[in-house]
């Protein structure tokens, strides 16, 4: 395969006279973590949706993988995942239990050794004999994600994976979400967070009233504004200091997913 991971031109869709999509245009390098955000209500869904076959556009092509996703839907359902806003984690079932399913029916070998794998990769080693409804919020989007790399897709597509979660579980998600681009997964993600944007994604794009606004890295984006004035403030805490500093939410122990996420999320590029 040459080219983006992600090919997406002049794409429009309407739902009956409400038109979502007015020409949407990107692309996804490979191994990359793209971002798309928006606002409530803006179409980050949608775009998710067609891309991810299960939606057909009204104009414009998209390519996912080098394959058209009208043309070539199958060929694209077989090179991504999709993990939805709501979680798909069986709550009966342990962490463990959860992967191996997900593994057998996909008809891969080893089902139980890929379970192993990906808890350890997650940072879930240790839950993994516990049943998902026991975990936090955190641990089970992390399950989530780690259920949706079963079978090795080369995209994978987060729809808001945070949302819902509370701060301490962002984290968590956030260094989950590393841990994939760093294995080479192309990872395009949605988000209302402009935090979330910064910290994750490799490239930012702005979806606002159904076109792509502005495109580019953090810095391409910050340089969009006139230059920084300098100001003599006095450094105050952010919420989020007050909100860490007060309840001892990151939880340290070793081996969690978030005991390294503040000091890995930055330093990966
Ligand atoms: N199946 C549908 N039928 C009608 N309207 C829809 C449908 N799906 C989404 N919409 C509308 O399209 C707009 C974009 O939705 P969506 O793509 O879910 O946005 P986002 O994910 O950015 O919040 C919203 O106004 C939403 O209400
Ligand atoms: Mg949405």
């Amino acid at each position: 395969m040459t080219g983006a991971a992600i090919a997406v031109k002049n794409l429009e869709k309407s739902y009956k006279d409400l038109h979502v999509l007015k020409g949407v245009d990107f692309e996804v390098a490979r191994g990359s973590i793209f971002a798309l955000l928006g606002s409530n209500g803006a179409g980050k869904t949608t775009v998710v949706r067609i891309l991810a076959t299960l939606l057909k556009a009204d104009a414009g092509t998209a390519a996912v993988g080098g394959h058209d996703v009208s043309a070539d839907a199958q060929r694209v359902r077989e090179t991504i995942s999709l993990t939805g806003q709501f979680a798909a984690v069986d709550e009966v079932l342990t962490g463990r239990e959860n992967l191996v399913l997900v593994a057998q029916l996909r008809h891969l070998k080893n089902p139980g050794a890929i379970a192993d794998d990906l808890l350890a990769r997650f940072s879930l080693t240790e839950a993994g004999a516990r049943r998902a409804g026991t975990y936090s919020g955190g641990m089970r989007r992390r399950l989530d994600i780690a259920m949706s790399l079963i079978g090795d897709p080369s995209v994978i597509f987060l729809d808001e994976p945070t949302t819902g979660l509370d701060p301490a579980a962002r984290l968590e998600v956030w260094d989950a979400v590393t841990t994939l681009a760093r294995g080479g997964t192309t990872v395009l993600l949605t988000t209302q967070y402009l935090d979330e944007a910064e910290q994750l994604a490799d490239r930012i794009a702005i979806l606002h009233k159904g076109k792509i606004i502005v495109d580019g890295t953090l810095d391409e984006l910050k340089r969009l504004l006139p230059p920084a004035k300098v100001e003599y403030v006095e450094k105050q805490p952010s919420l989020e200091d007050v909100f860490f500093a007060l309840t001892g939410e990151v939880d340290t122990e070793p081996g969690s997913a978030d005991a390294d996420a503040a000091t890995t999320r930055k330093d990966r590029s």
